[in-house]
């Protein structure tokens, strides 16, 4: 019998380029996963007809049509729960979830972060590593606990700042990065490889004391 495949919930705001590059690791064999359901915050979400484009349902979910944040994320645990997604992958996803919604979703809940956590928590990280003269810059990938961009780390992209560098630069160069480490750390989810003993995430059940580094193509 062919073993059951993590089906995911995607949540996005945007462009949505890392959603791609997650449907592309699931074409080209690089990925056990199934896109069950894309979800975005904005109707205008160009990410939107990548997901239409593959034939991945999509939904809508505008959060100024709810009267508070705690409706708005109601609505979408009950798309995300009717599909039954076994991890829900915040993919550019540009709103703070509520406490109920993590809770809910705790230990199988996932974002992507353009920084080195814990530097430049928040909104204009690239910017802010071009004003701070920042050597390195990169993504994170972890775990969302209740504390905004905060979670366990799985992995971190690491690369240099160039002095030609501003933050459009960075930022495009950042998600080239994101791109290889997302799929990465969802195929070690659909392994079963990343798990939870309390709090403490495990990699092949040992304790990950520091975050994988992903830099020049490599994983160390
Ligand atoms: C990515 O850089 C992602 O890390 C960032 O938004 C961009 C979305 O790009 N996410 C956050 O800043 C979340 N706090 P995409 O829509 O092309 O995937």
């Amino acid at each position: 019998m062919e073993k059951k495949k993590l089906s995911l919930a995607i949540l996005i705001s945007g462009g949505g380029s890392n959603l791609q590059a997650i449907i592309d690791a699931i074409k080209n064999n690089k990925l056990d996963a199934q896109i069950e359901v894309v979800i975005s915050n904005q109707v205008s979400a160009s990410g939107l007809d990548r997901a239409a484009r593959e034939n991945i349902t999509t939904y809508v979910i505008e959060h100024k049509s709810y009267p508070s944040r705690g409706a708005f994320d109601q609505a979408m645990t009950q798309v995300i729960d009717a599909v039954k997604a076994d991890l829900v992958v915040l993919a550019g996803f540009m709103r703070i979830l509520s406490k109920p919604f993590i809770e809910h979703y705790q230990h199988r809940l996932i974002n992507i972060h353009p920084s080195l956590l814990p530097k430049y928590k928040g909104l204009n990280t690239h910017q802010q590593v071009i004003d701070n003269n920042d050597k390195f810059h990169g993504a994170s990938v972890h775990f969302v606990n209740q504390e905004l961009d905060s979670g366990p780390i799985v992995i971190q992209a690491e690369m240099p700042v160039l002095a030609t560098d501003n933050a459009e630069t960075l930022a495009a160069r950042v998600l080239i990065e994101e791109h290889q480490i997302y799929p990465m750390v969802i195929q070690m989810i659909a392994e079963g490889r990343l798990s939870f003993d309390k709090n403490q995430l495990n990699l092949d059940n040992e304790p990950l004391t520091r975050p994988l580094c992903w830099k020049d193509n490599q994983l160390t």
